[in-house]
């Protein structure tokens, strides 16, 4: 499936991009409204873009009466990104989603808290929030840890149904005169072309760690940048940065991805990662459960 990264596209200003996607992923929501960070919030630096948004949003409640129902009525399965302080509010806010039938999936942006025990914060998150709900459950993690694949298992054992890889990494840039720096808050996520070896990287371990399904993200602006993520592990894609410059690229990206696929004598894109790794071939190990983009 070709998804969005959340927070890199409304699809209630943008119902046509959204309509593109196989599946529209909402931005974080977390228990009480956020106004967000002060400005300056967004800055573009030579190798992608950096971001200190704050998880600007209108809180579960809102969320729920003003934002689901035009969601609903937009065709497209929703996941919604769920994001917190305490793993209580992780528990609470999926318990408020589980019975609205347009919510497809959960992902749990576990990436911010308690960046120093990585292991910890993702096994609590994941393991409070599959007592809260019957949705299927996608952890998003941060490349900005030593041994993600780690990371992943554990999300796994806590019960999580896939990942979702990888959240930005944090970046600063300065006001080339004032030497000051450009986001208000001083420092920001970085995101786009800079974080894609990261974010291969990522992908690839996890797969090994795990074998769960991934949905690929970091730096793909096009169909050969999406082949990669598939060959390294990846599941699904979701496009994030490119969607800023180009909105129009869920659907060339998917005509790249088939040309690309088909120049290679390809059948479908699931045989990326059998080829990329030719000995799980030669030992007959089938992909079973990988489904095309
Ligand atoms: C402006 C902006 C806002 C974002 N907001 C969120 C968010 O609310 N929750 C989240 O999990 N990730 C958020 N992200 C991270 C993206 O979902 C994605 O993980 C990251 O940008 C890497 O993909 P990309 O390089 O294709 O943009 C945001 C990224 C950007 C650029």
């Amino acid at each position: 499936m070709l998804l969005n990264a959340s927070g890199c596209l409304d699809a209630l200003t943008a119902p046509d991009v959204a309509r593109g996607l196989d599946a529209f992923v909402t931005k974080t929501v977390t228990p009480l409204p956020r106004e967000g960070n002060t400005p300056v919030r967004i800055a573009e630096t030579d190798v992608g873009m950096l971001n200190s948004i704050g998880l600007a949003n209108p809180g579960i409640d809102r969320f729920v009466t003003r934002n689901l129902p035009p969601l609903e009525k937009l065709g497209v399965p929703v996941w919604v990104s769920v994001g917190g302080f305490e793993t209580d509010d992780y528990a609470d806010i999926c318990s408020r989603l589980d019975d609205h039938a347009v919510v497809s999936a959960i992902e749990l942006n576990v990436s911010c808290p308690n960046v120093d025990a990585p292991v910890e914060s993702a096994t609590e998150i994941v393991a409070t929030a599959r007592l809260a709900t019957r949705k299927p459950l996608w952890a998003k993690l941060s490349p900005a840890v030593p041994d993600i694949g780690e990371v992943a298992r554990a999300a796994q054992a806590a019960g999580a149904d896939g990942l979702s890889l990888v959240n930005t990494m944090r970046g600063l840039k300065l006001d080339a005169w004032t030497l000051r720096p450009a986001l208000g808050p001083g420092y920001g996520g970085l995101s786009g072309p800079a974080l894609k070896p990261i974010a291969l990287a990522a992908v690839a371990s996890c797969y090994r760690a795990t074998q769960m399904p991934i949905v690929g993200m970091g730096g793909i602006q096009t169909g050969m940048d999406a082949l990669g993520f598939i060959a390294a592990g990846a599941l699904h894609v979701a496009l994030g940065t490119v969607l800023f410059a180009d909105p129009g690229a869920p659907a060339r990206i998917r005509a790249e991805l088939h040309a690309a696929a088909a120049d290679r004598g390809w059948s479908a894109y699931e045989d990326a990662y059998a080829i990329a790794h030719e000995e799980s071939l030669s030992v007959g190990t089938t992909l079973d459960g990988r489904s095309s983009v």
